[in-house]
Order: structure tokens, then sequence, then C-alpha cells
């Protein structure tokens, strides 16, 4: 063997070489982006869009993977677990906070399972019912919950979603419980919502968004700070009487801990140009969201957003005295 590949391979600057060759060509397969809910519901549909975008961008097939189960603990679990390639991504929303405190025996350590690649949106939500309920406006439905105790059912996707922590933030201030019917996501959540099967849901404009305007539920109450422009006559829940009743659904995109930096940078580089996408900017519009803006897509948004939102929630979390294990 020439002293050069003796060199190569003693240092093992060969494998050096050829890991580097190989992230320049990154990515040279398709890459599996695992949504921890059920199709058909919002995180769905925005994992959708942005793997679009950004399959494009790569060259190579982004596939969504939904690994529902556990409020989205299951999926966020899957990809931790995953090898470390840059193969394997995670879009998930407040639920990777959230269930930080809520589950005391989670498969993974949050804050040190995960690479960081970007923060993606923030999503109002909509307090909906089947649309023959009575009451016809956020007052009337308050009184309406609090004379039919433990009788009104609550649809949402598992301790840990995002509809489960708005319901839990509903229940809290209306200081009133209302019995849970968990799901693997709110897309089929939202289908007994349409068939009256339950009664109200605290859901995604990402995935109400059409049923409030095809009148098929009804709608009473945004989360956000202000009206939404896709329903300026729809008040908000602070409007409507409920204090400091303000929660927006953010999502990001993760990779197993140990992904090649290269491959985190190219993804992100990847993310800023999906979310800068016509397309993409004009159904989140059509969906009453908007993409983030470009400083807030890099990996040190994202874990700053994390971290102030694990602090945030743990006192609430703890408050409510609601944990999943
Ligand atoms: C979904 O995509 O099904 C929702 O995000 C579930 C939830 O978090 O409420």
């Amino acid at each position: 063997m020439s002293l050069f590949k003796t060199i190569l391979a003693t240092t093992g600057l060969a494998t050096a070489l050829v890991a580097g060759a190989a992230l320049a060509e990154y990515p040279e397969r398709n890459i599996t982006m695992v949504v921890p809910f059920a199709a058909g519901g919002p995180t769905d549909t925005v994992a959708r869009l942005v793997a679009e975008s950004m399959s494009k961008d790569l060259g190579q097939q982004i596939i969504v993977e939904n690994v529902g189960g556990a409020g989205g603990t299951l999926g966020a679990g899957r990809v931790a677990s995953a090898e470390a390639d840059g193969y394997t991504i995670l879009l998930h929303h407040i639920g990777m906070a959230t269930s930080a405190t809520l589950y005391r025996k989670l498969a993974y350590d949050t804050l040190n399972a995960f690479e960081y690649v970007g923060l993606v949106t923030e999503v109002p939500m909509t307090i909906v019912a089947r649309k023959d309920l009575e009451p016809t406006d956020l007052k009337g439905l308050i009184e309406y919950v609090k004379a039919n105790k433990d009788k009104v059912t609550v649809a949402n996707a598992g301790i840990g979603a995002a509809s489960h922590l708005c319901g839990m933030l509903f229940m809290s201030a209306i200081e009133t419980p209302l019995v849970t019917v968990p799901y693997k996501g709110t897309g089929p959540a939202m289908t007994d919502l349409l068939g009256g099967q339950v009664d109200i849901m605290c859901d995604q404009t990402t995935n109400t968004t059409k049923q409030i305007q095809g009148g098929t539920i009804k709608a009473y109450a945004v989360t956000s700070p202000k009206r939404l422009d896709i329903f300026p006559d729809l008040p908000t829940a602070v409007e409507g009487g409920l204090q400091g009743f303000e929660v927006g659904i953010w999502h990001g995109v993760y990779a197993p801990k140990g992904t090649p930096s290269a491959a985190v940078e190219k993804l992100s580089a990847s993310l800023k140009k999906a979310l800068k996408d016509q397309n993409v900017g004009a159904r989140f519009a059509e969906l009453g969201t908007l993409p983030s803006p470009e400083a807030d897509a890099t990996p040190a948004a994202l874990k700053a957003k994390l971290e102030s939102e694990i602090a945030r929630w743990k006192p609430v979390i703890e408050g409510a005295g609601q944990y999943a294990d």
C-alpha cells in the first residue's frame, strides 16, 4: 500500500473525505418528514406544503410519514431514535414544549435528542362546535357548558396536542370540566365534529377554515390577539370574555441529535426558501396563518423558542395538574 494510502487509512482521513463528499451531494435520496399526527390534520397540512416546496429545492422527494398517537410524542420519539444521517426529520408544533412537562416518562430528552432546523409558522386556533349546538356566541357557549357539567364533549388529539392545550386552558378559564374524546389527530376529530358525534373542539385554522367558511361547523372565537383577515366577524376569545386567552401554535422542523451540521444547514436553507415560496405563502394566508420570518427559520431561533416555551407552559400545566402519566 502506498505511503499516501497508509496515511489516509490510519488517520481516518479517508472516511472524513468520503463523508465530506457525500455531504456535498446531500441529499442523495428521499428524506422522510415525520408528522406526529394523523393525515389530514393541521400539522399534516403545514408539513405537506413545506415538504413539496423543499423537495423542489433539494431535488429529492421529502416523503411525509404520519406517526400519530400520544399527543405527538410517539412520532417525536420515532425521530429521536432514527439514524442521524439527514434522511429523517420531524415537523412538530408547540406540543414539543408542552409534552416535556405533561409526560414525566418521555422516550426522549426533549432538549438533547434533536438538532434544530428552524421555525415554520405560528397558527391561530378557533373554538368551534358541531353546527347544531344551540349557543350562538362564546358567552352563550360558556353558559351552556356550565349548565351541562360533565356532559359536553371536547375532541382533541391526545395529551400534548395543541387541541389538548387549548381545551385545558378553556376548562381552566371557565372552571368547568368537559368530557375529553381523544383522537390520533384533529383530522379524524373533525370528521366526528362534522357528524355531530362530538360537541366542541379547539383547533387550528389550518384545519377549521374550510368548514367555518362552508357553515358545516359553528365558530365562536379565535385565540389570536387580533381578529383574522379571513374571519373579520369572528371575535377573539378575549373579546368574548376569556381574559388573557391567547395561544398560537408554532411549528418547527427538527432532526435527530448528531445529524451532520452540513445537512442541517442545507435543510435550514431549503426551509427558508420554502417559506418565501409564493405558493406556500398564499396557501398559508388562505388558512389564516403566515410563514415564519426568515430570521426565525434558523436553528438558533427554534432552539430559543423551544426552551422559552417549555419554561412558559411548565407552571401552567403544573397549575392545571394534568399529566399524561
Ligand atoms: C393535528 O395535526 O392533528 C393537530 O396538530 C393535532 C393537535 O395538535 O391538536
